[in-house]
């Protein structure tokens, strides 16, 4: 047995060597030398060469292609590391982070994400807390080095204004945790496409949406965020990129399997390499063995209830309405409705009762 994804590939390789057609050993070969030579270091970029390997092998890519693509996963890669290491920058907004989540105070509006940024950025940036005034492309690597089409200057007003608006007169109520992910991830990637400051958006975005979920009553922090931080961003830029001669659709799919992990405690694989571009074949399977029947029947809020349930099943209800940040009474209105729905039970009585969830979350 292979003991990794490394040697896996190693095996598949040898493969093509052995039974593969005369041009496909060749070009095995050929990688295989290569990766020999060089000390591959991470299994993750190692796993993406690999991949993009395959595919060359397999016809369904040139080698300039290939190498452009490892060179620019690369280079994007240290990009990303300089920034961490050279500047602090993200240090001190890290804790930034941490000190303004653990903040009760939001209001739903663009002049609250407007003062999250400021007091993320302030002496950082030069024009913290301001919107742009120009326009901007950014290159991106999961775009094959295209740019997502960010708002113009002049129109970011009016389209925060407008998206707002939309997201504050939506209800949740009676919606399925299912359908209420799908509907936050196209609002935080609509807001996301505005790209209001010059930089820093990504991370103002993970901050706003943290707390609005909050005010659905889940306990969110930035840990997830932080550590998907790069898929974070090449999912939302997938969710806002076409190239239809090339087949590409703009796709919240990727998100939402961001935001399952998150809200509903998915374990999908959050890879960069799956929402690249060219990236065709493994999406498919990704797919299929996406979204199980996880409390498919629940709503947002009720999501919230079983999970702290689940931590605590002789929780009261007045401990419930305080974490959850509603009144005793629409707790005692949601657990009534929760129990009747199957999704709770409550054990032994009024008093010194237990919740069991029976919903499979
Ligand atoms: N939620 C987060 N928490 C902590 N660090 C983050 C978070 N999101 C991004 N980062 C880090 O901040 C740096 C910059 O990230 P990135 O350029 O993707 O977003 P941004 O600057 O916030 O937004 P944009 O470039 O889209 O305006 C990276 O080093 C990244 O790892
Ligand atoms: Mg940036």
């Amino acid at each position: 047995m292979p003991r990794n994804d490394h040697e896996k590939w190693q095996m598949d390789l040898e493969e093509y060597i052995r039974q593969g057609e005369p041009e496909q050993s060749e070009k095995s070969t050929a990688w295989k030398t290569a990766i020999g030579l060089q000390d591959v270091d991470g299994l993750k970029t190692s796993e993406y060469l690999l991949e993009t390997a395959k595919e060359h092998i397999e016809g369904r890519i040139d080698i300039k292609t290939a190498q452009k693509r490892i060179q620019s996963y690369y280079e994007q890669r240290q990009i990303r590391t300089e920034i961490e290491d050279g500047t602090k920058e993200a240090d001190f907004v890290s804790a930034r982070i941490t000190e303004l989540l653990g903040e009760r105070t939001f209001q739903f509006s663009p002049a609250e994400w407007k003062t999250i940024h400021k007091r993320l950025f302030k002496d950082i940036f030069p024009h913290a807390g301001e919107y742009r005034t120009y326009n901007i492309t950014k290159s991106e690597w999961v775009l094959n080095g295209e740019t997502v089409l960010y708002a113009s200057a002049d129109s970011i007003r009016d389209t925060l204004d407008y998206d707002f608006g939309q997201e504050k007169q939506f209800s949740y109520e009676g919606l399925s945790a299912g359908d209420a992910v799908k509907h936050i991830a196209k609002f935080t990637s609509g807001i996301w496409q505005i790209h209001p400051f010059c930089e820093g958006n990504t991370r103002s975005t993970a901050v706003f949406i943290i707390k609005y979920l909050k005010t659905f009553g889940f306990s969110v922090n930035n840990e997830i965020f932080a550590e998907n931080s790069w898929y974070f961003r090449n999912a939302l830029a997938r969710a806002n990129y076409n190239d239809l001669g090339k087949g590409i659709s703009a796709t919240t799919i990727y998100l939402e399997r961001f935001f399952d992990n998150l809200l509903m405690g998915y374990q999908n694989e959050l890879k960069n390499r799956f929402i690249h571009v060219d990236y065709r074949e493994q999406s498919a399977i990704q797919s299929a063995i996406e979204k199980d029947s996880k409390c498919n029947n629940c709503t947002l809020e009720e999501l919230a209830i079983l999970k702290e349930l689940l931590k605590n099943p002789s929780i009261t209800q007045k401990e419930l309405a305080g974490i959850i940040g509603k009144s005793e009474r629409t707790i005692k209105t949601r657990t009534v409705e929760m129990q009747e729905k199957g999704l709770i039970r409550r054990e032994n009585g009024k008093r010194n009762g237990r919740w069991e969830v029976i919903a499979n979350i």
